[in-house]
């Protein structure tokens, strides 16, 4: 494998026609020149844990569709379901086997998942978890923490980016800042804001405000500032605290779904939400979204007068069916879980040594299938207001490009996380522990 692939031509000509046609020549800011330099990598093709960019660089890929690609890419069996699925027709918009494939698989694996409802993204299920809540309790606010993202609905679309300590405002009483223009201010009037991994200042905040709340949702893992893992029995006293004032708790799954057990963070940590939501890796790579949670409330979307509404032409989509079905056959196989942690666990400790070795100030948070590194002097980071005020966001960037030289593909993005995916090897963690450290020695 190439270990030097700086010359990029191919992409920086992909990278200037896109621009004509494409705001900043992609169709996610996070994907652009904001966050990749000197622009993005045009990625042509990927097999098994490798991609190839226009230019014919290898890169081993540790970003994996920001966590979709559960088992990597071209898979041999989604390949497989996915051409016979096409060449049958590839959706009717109608009640189909593929569904119940699906939803009969999901519903062994997910414990709180009586009932399941599928869509076509994470937006769309929290979205859809969110208007059940309203609907099931009667009440319209609702409360989200601070740094976690459930998608670009409107509700949802504040503190999720990183500010200057300056501008957040007291714990007790977050500011409201929003993460996008175009949202009426009156939106973010039933949001109420909460540091998270912090039970003390949960717990006054609710006092003035939980008996209003319809939900309280989070991130198992907090994985939209990195990794951030919940201290221990954090995730249940919210539970308590949420059913305690008649609010439901949301579990968004989106990222730790079928990724750190086979049904998920709630498994992991024995909880039960009243609804979770799923994406990314429940489509191996195919776009979906799924709510899912005990009858008495789905059911309020049954047909009648009163339910909630929740349409979509490409729902319980016939090709996407197929593949979730082979995806979660093969997720259920004997110890798949095991090898996501045997795999990631060393991938974890073996950057850790680099650091150590290098003496550079970096601590490598999480476990098993999803990790994060962070610059910094602290010996971990525990919420939104660390990460804001103690992560070098810009270093771990420099690192990130170094990487993408020595053939690591990974965002340079810190909020993102690395994914460990069924078919990376031990190889692959070699490469990168390899990588890892020709990048420190060259980070100024
Ligand atoms: C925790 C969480 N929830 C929801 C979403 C939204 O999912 P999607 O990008 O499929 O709309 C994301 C996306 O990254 C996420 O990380």
């Amino acid at each position: 494998m190439d270990t030097n692939t700086k010359l990029r031509t191919r992409s920086r000509e992909y990278f200037a026609r896109a621009q004509q046609y494409l705001v900043e020549g992609v169709n996610s800011p996070s994907r652009g020149a904001a966050v990749y330099s000197p622009g993005p990598i045009a990625l042509e093709r990927g097999r098994g844990s490798h991609l190839w960019d226009v230019d014919g660089n290898e890169y081993v890929d540790f970003m994996m569709s920001f966590g979709a690609l559960i088992h990597g890419h071209a898979h041999p069996r989604i390949v497989e379901v996915v051409s016979k699925s096409i060449a049958e027709g590839s959706h009717f918009a109608a009640a189909t086997p593929a569904e119940t494939e699906a939803a009969e698989r999901f519903r062994r694996m997910v414990p709180s998942a009586e009932v399941v409802r599928f869509a076509n993204t994470g937006s769309e299920a929290t979205m859809l978890a969110l208007r059940l809540a309203r609907a099931h309790t009667g009440r319209t606010k609702f409360l989200k923490f601070e740094g976690h993202y459930h998608g670009w609905y409107d509700p949802y679309c504040l503190n999720g980016h990183s500010h200057p300590i300056e501008q957040l405002g007291p714990p007790e009483n977050p500011a409201k800042i929003p993460d996008s223009e175009g949202i009426p201010p009156s939106v973010f009037d039933d949001v109420i804001i909460a540091p998270w991994n912090d039970l003390p200042t949960l717990k006054s905040i609710l006092r003035r405000e939980g008996r209003d709340l319809a939900a309280i949702i989070t991130e198992p893992i907090m994985a939209n500032m990195g990794c951030i893992p919940p201290r221990d029995g954090y995730l249940q006293a919210v539970c308590d605290l949420a059913h305690h004032y008649g609010a439901l708790f949301i579990l968004d799954e989106v990222v730790t779904g079928f990724r750190y057990a086979p049904g998920g963070c709630q498994q992991l940590f024995h909880l039960t939400p009243d609804l979770c939501t799923f994406g990314k890796a429940l489509g191996a790579g195919f776009p979906i979204g799924a709510v899912a949670g005990p009858r008495a409330i789905l059911d309020r979307m049954r047909w009648s007068e009163h339910m909630v509404l929740h349409y979509g032409t490409f729902n319980g989509h016939r090709l996407t069916m197929n593949v979730v079905a082979a995806n979660l056959d093969l997720l259920s196989g004997e110890g798949v879980h095991r090898r996501l942690f045997a795999t990631g666990d060393p991938a974890i400790a073996g950057l850790r040594d680099v650091f150590r070795k290098r003496k550079i100030a970096a601590i490598v948070q999480g476990f098993g299938p999803m990790f994060q590194i962070y610059f910094t002097a602290r010996d971990a980071i525990y919420d939104y207001r660390d990460y804001c005020q103690y992560v070098d966001t810009k270093k771990y960037s420099r690192f990130v490009h170094h990487l993408l030289d020595h053939g690591i593909y990974m965002t340079p993005s810190n909020g993102l996380h690395w994914i460990i995916s069924t078919v990376h090897s031990e190889p692959d963690v070699r490469r990168l522990i390899e990588a890892a450290d020709q990048a420190c020695a060259e980070l100024s």
